[in-house]
């Protein structure tokens, strides 16, 4: 069984695949972090965003890693553990330009299929039900208001204790919202098959529980 989980920023995507990762025995891969992995590298070679090719060869000779870690999936670059700083807000903020490159799409989205060789993966994304794993046996659709996108973001960020103006992280998902729905290629699009939940007012227990008779009917 594949199960494909799409949507917007902060709807949930990655608590929920987690979750439903442990409980169905399946590899949780996180593809976001991969396109958060690579726009730290630019960032941290100091490459400019026009520089594709300087870029595809990154993506394709530092791929991250992911490692089982004390409090769940840790994120790898060269020997470097990069789980918190990807979430920063710099990376944050250039993480959907560097998505838009379709050259790096095609590299990033080839690595990602290798792992549906292995069987039994969730991935969570933009154009997972769409364009990477088209023939997923689930496919969900998450939705939330911008709104109660930002106040989840906010308290994550504050938990963590990554910067957490509320102000600024509306605005931010407003603009990624709006970019990712807008590029060229592969944009986030819910797939034709895909069923959309609307998490704004339900709680996660719920969502799993919608999903699990998803799961249940595709049995
Ligand atoms: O899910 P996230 O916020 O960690 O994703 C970071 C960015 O990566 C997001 O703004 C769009 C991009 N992304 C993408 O284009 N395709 C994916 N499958 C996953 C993420």
């Amino acid at each position: 069984m594949n199960i494909a989980i799409d949507g917007p920023a902060s709807s949930g995507k990655s608590t929920i695949a987690k979750k439903l990762a442990k409980e169905f025995g399946l590899t949780y891969l996180d593809t976001g972090a991969m396109y958060r992995s690579l726009t730290y590298l630019v960032l941290s070679h100091g490459l400019s965003k026009d520089d594709i090719q300087a870029i595809v060869e990154l993506a394709k000779t530092t791929p991250c890693e992911f490692k089982k870690g004390e409090e769940g999936q840790e994120v790898w670059l060269n020997g470097e553990n990069v789980t918190l700083a990807i979430r920063g807000p710099e990376v944050t903020a250039n993480v959907s330009e560097i998505s838009a490159i379709p050259e790096v799409r095609q590299v990033l989205v080839d690595q990602q299929r290798a792992y549906i060789g292995r069987g039994r993966v969730i991935m969570d994304g933009r154009d997972i039900g769409t364009v990477v794993m088209p023939n997923a046996d689930v496919k969900i659709f998450l939705t939330a208001s911008a709104k109660e996108r930002a106040k989840r973001r906010f308290k994550e960020n504050q938990e963590k204790g990554l910067p957490a103006d509320y102000e600024a992280i509306y605005q931010q998902i407003l603009e990624r919202d709006y970019y990712d729905s807008h590029r060229e290629h592969s944009p986030l699009k819910k797939a034709e098959d895909a069923v959309s939940i609307d998490t704004s007012t339900i709680g996660i227990d719920q969502v799993l529980d919608k999903i699990r008779q998803i799961i249940h009917e595709k049995g």
